[in-house]
Formats: structure tokens, sequence, C-alpha cells
């Protein structure tokens, strides 16, 4: 099979598909389950395929489907070349992918570089092998420091809690050595230094772009180059707190990671479209850059939209300054307001500013209150701005229907290791993975015919596909008409403000009179002129109302 005898033609021409797509992340544990077990499935992705499609999406990214013992919801990968047992087979896996470019949707698959689960066989070689061997080279194994090794070899922390280092047990009386795992200890850290490693990498990505695959989105990309050299350097913070903007972090950030993804680009060039990425990138902003770069994975996440406030000014000062960063690179930007690892935004919206979502978690979602109209009303405006700019707009599957974070799933329920690193401290992120609902009743909410892996709440019933479908103006509708219009006003990556001489109304125009105008506020603002194409919520007496975006063109439009 030769990955261009997969595409269909119009799918061959297109190398710039992704500059300025729509792509829709699939968590696919909890998307549609084919066969009663619970567990969302590939077969079940191939049968939602036509909802996509209706729903206008240009590509899908799926979160990890490999084989895993999900210490970490997939991104703990035993075999990067596989799809798990329980979620189908790879002649399942090429099901879905034929069955998505047959309706031009592309397929984005997860690359997670930086660890590998420990039942990977290179940590089960690893660990039956001795200190200093070939096996332990493919991991960071360090012996410990104190009389005894007793103590980390250094104080990096892990993500998940707790510190970045686990101890092997001792051998016939000799102290065990500790191996790095910068997220849960069943996630042990790769030694990028290693060029057997950095040789498999290329074969994995190789290995699905021969199945037809069109990207990957890369997990954790920052990481994968460390300062290994002894004794190690303390970091005793992760990495959104100081990395300095010289590439010298021991950990994060570091400018030889790039020189990874320079391989990595030529692997992706020697397809034709060349295969894309996109760089899950905790750099600082300033860096951000360097991963985007054609020369580099081409694309890069910020996540400066889904962090800011619901608020007129840092909505602008945020769209200005990753324009600006995508067009120093030549990539385009990318913009994201929900995703499997954060409180859902329509949740977000509906809490105070300010607020600490992994204390309010802990309350069951109770302290503070949510405003659940004022939420989705809010989240609603800001993904129609969203997806009026220029670049790519990335969607986190059920934000089409307004879900919210399900913040009380009972605590013997949760499945995220961050539950059980912090000693139940802090609950993670399963409230935005909650199986999706597509029908307004019956098992698991039409999820599969059997029960959901996490349980779903009642409320899901008047929020599901079902329900929503042909409901003019209801969210899944207004997604559907906006990713539709999209498709036809989308010009070039350019946008130009207009003055509305207000502090609380943004208002750009693209190239070609395609307008878009967000009211951040509480009071209704009079309506710039124009057709009125799509607004994110009804138009009172001609006026758009607070918390409210409207699209308008200089022209009528079918
Ligand atoms: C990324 C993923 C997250 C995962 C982590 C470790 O941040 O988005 O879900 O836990 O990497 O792989
Ligand atoms: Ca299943």
């Amino acid at each position: 099979m030769t990955d261009s005898a997969l595409l269909s033609p119009d799918l061959r021409l297109d190398a710039d598909w992704w500059r300025q797509a729509v792509v829709y992340q699939v968590y696919p544990r909890s998307f549609a389950d084919s066969n009663a077990d619970g567990i969302g499935d590939i077969a079940g992705v191939t049968s939602r395929i036509g909802y996509l499609a209706g729903l206008g999406v240009d590509a899908i990214w799926l979160s990890p489907f490999y084989p895993s013992a999900l210490a970490d919801g997939g991104y703990d990968v035993a075999d990067y070349r596989n799809v798990a047992p329980e979620l189908g087979t790879l002649d399942d896996f090429d099901a879905m992918v034929a069955a998505a470019h047959a309706v031009g949707i592309k397929v984005v698959v997860d690359i997670v570089p930086n660890h590998t689960s420990d039942l990977h066989p290179w940590f089960a070689e690893a660990l039956a092998s001795a200190p200093g061997s070939a096996a332990r080279n493919r991991y960071i194994f360090r012996d410990g420091l104190g009389e005894n090794g007793e103590q980390p070899p250094s104080d990096w922390i892990s993500h998940f809690g707790g510190p970045a280092w686990t101890r092997l047990p001792s051998v016939d009386g000799v102290g065990g050595q500790w191996y790095c795992h910068l997220f849960a200890p069943e996630q042990p850290d790769l030694n990028w230094d290693n060029p057997e490693v950095r040789e498999d990498f290329k074969t994995t990505l190789r290995f699905w772009a021969d199945r037809g695959v069109d990207g990957y989105r890369v997990d954790v990309a920052h990481a994968l180059a460390k300062d290994l050299s002894w004794p190690l350097r303390s970091k005793p913070t992760l990495e959104d707190e100081g990395v300095p903007l010289d590439g010298t972090d021991p950990l994060y950030d570091r400018n030889e990671v790039h020189e990874i993804y320079a391989e990595w680009r030529e692997v992706f060039n020697s397809y034709d479209p060349p295969r894309t990425a996109v760089a899950e990138a905790y750099a600082p902003s300033e860096r951000r850059a360097l991963y985007a770069r054609p020369t580099g994975l081409g694309q890069a996440f910020n996540f400066d939209l889904l962090k800011a406030d619901y608020d007129a000014t840092a909505f602008h000062d945020v769209i200005t300054f990753c324009l600006n960063e995508a067009e120093k690179t030549g990539s385009s930007s990318t913009w994201v307001l929900s995703n499997h690892d954060v409180v859902r935004h329509a949740t977000r919206y509906g809490l105070p500013a300010g607020t600490d979502y992994d204390e309010w978690l802990m309350t069951d979602g109770m302290q503070p209150a949510v405003d659940v109209a004022q939420g989705l009303r809010r989240a609603r405006a800001a993904t129609l701005l969203m997806l009026a700019l220029p670049g790519s707009s990335y969607l986190y599957q059920g934000e089409e229907l307004g879900l919210h974070e399900v913040a009380d799933i009972p605590r013997e329920a949760l499945q995220d290791p961050i539950w059980l690193r912090t000693e139940n401290t802090k609950k993670g992120r399963d409230g935005c993975r909650v199986p999706l609902p597509w029908d307004s009743a019956g098992h698991s909410f039409g999820f599969g015919s059997g029960p959901a892996h996490l349980p779903q709440p009642a409320g899901f019933s008047g929020t599901a596909v079902a329900a929503q479908r042909g409901r003019a103006e209801s969210t899944l509708e207004t997604y559907s008409e906006a990713l539709r219009l999209r498709r036809q006003l989308q010009t070039v990556e350019e946008l130009s403000w207009v003055e509305t001489g207000r502090d609380d109304v943004l208002h750009f125009v693209r190239p070609g009179g395609w307008h878009c105008v967000s009211n951040f506020g509480t009071e209704p603002v009079a309506l710039a002129d124009g057709v009125v194409r799509l607004s994110s919520a009804p138009l009172v007496d001609g006026m758009l109302p607070g918390e409210t975006t409207v699209w308008l063109t200089e022209w009528p439009v079918d």
C-alpha cells in the first residue's frame, strides 16, 4: 500500500490543507463504543464519520489509541505501531482512515515521544538488564544520591505530583537504580541522546504515514532533549515557571530538541503531500516559533486563548501576538479553547475569573456555583470569534454540544493518575473525558449499547446530539453552520481590526469582507453594517446583545 494510493486526487494536491483547518480532537475511549463494552473504539469513530462530515470538520486528531495500561488515559504507550486490542485492530484503523478520506476528512495521530509505558518491551528489557547496559540507556536510569543511593538523583518533579524519579527494588541486597519519569511512574522518560530511540520514532512516523495518516500531534514536544550531564542540574519547578529564553533549561525547551524535529521534517517531506505536525510545546511564547517553523514541526499549539479570561482586551492581545508570531515563521496560527487536559470552556466561562479549577473540582463543582447559561453563551461567542480567525482551530469532542465539565464524578470512579499521585487532593481531567451523549435516552445516551467507562450525568439527555440536531440555534447547529460558512468565506491569513470605540467590543474583518464582531460586555450594542450571516445568540431589536458574536458580510451569500 502506498500513501498516495489512499488519497483522493484533491487531497494529494492540497499540501496546505492544515494551514486553516478545523481539526476535531477525538478522545477515542470516550467518543463512540461499537461493541457495548463501555469503551469507545476505532469502529465507533468510523461509525460516526458521517456525523463529523456533517459537522464540517477538515480533520480529526485522535488521542492515543495504542496498546496501553491506561496509567494516563493512553498517553502511556506500550506499542507505538499497533491499536489497543480493546479499541480494535490495524484493519479497523485502515477502515477508519479510508472512511474519513472518502469524505475528505484528514487523519492526525498523536505521537508520544517523551516517554513510553512501563509495559513497553524496552522497559521490561531495561529492568531485566544491568545498570549501564544498552537496554537501560534507552531510558534515563541513574544511581541515587546519599550513602546508599536512597535519595533521588535530582530534585526534578513530576507533572502529576511527587518526585520525577522512582527507585527499582534492591536485588541481592544491592539497592536499585532510579529512573526518570516527568509524568506518572508508569511513564518512564526516554533518553533522546540515544540514536536507537531516534531511529525507532522515525520508523513509527513512517509506519503511520504509510497507512495514509496525514499528520501528527506531538505530545510534550518541548521536553525530549534533556541535559543529562552528571551531576544532574537542579530543576525543582515545572516548565511554565522560569524557563530561560536561551534554550538552556535542563529539562524544557532546550535548543537541542529542534535537531530531532529537523530529522522528523525529512521524514514528513519524503511523503507527497508532506505529512504535517503540530507541537504541544509548553515553551515560552517567544520560542514557540522554533517548533512551528517549516523546517521543524510546522505548527505549534498555543494555549493563550484557552488561558485567557473572557475579556475583550485579553482576546485582542492574544490574537495580535499569535498572528505576529505565525507570520514570523511562515506557519499559521493555532487556536484552542478546550482539549482533553482542561476544564471545558463552557464551564470555565461560567465561573468567576480567577477561579482555581482544581479547588473548584474538589467541591464537586459546587463552590463557586457555575452560571451554566452564561458559560454556554460566552463559550458560543468565543468559539464563533475563534472560527473567524486566520489559522487552524482545534475543537475538542463535545464542545459542539456545549457540554459542560462533569465535576461530580464519584471519587471511586476517577481514573486520572493526578487523583492518585496527589493523594486525592486534585481530581485531574476526567470531567472533560466523559463519554459523549449521542441519544437523549437509552444505555449511555447512545455512546454505545452498554455502559460508559466514566459515569454520565442525567443532564446529558438534553445536550445529546439527537436532542440538538435540526433544532435551529442549538449549539450543534450553530457549530455546523459556522463551519459551513467558514469554508465559504475563508480567505488569506490576514485580519484587520476595526475601531469600535468600546473596550468591550472587538471587530475585525478578513480580506474579502468577512466581518466578525464580538460583544464581550453585557449591554447590547448597535450592529455594524453588513449582512448578518450567523450569530452565537439571537440578535435583539437589531442590536448585538452582550456576550454574543456575529458574522457579517458586505454582500449576501448563499
Ligand atoms: C500531554 C497530554 C496529556 C498527558 C501528558 C503526558 O500533556 O496532553 O494528556 O497526560 O502529555 O503524556
Ligand atoms: Ca468498545
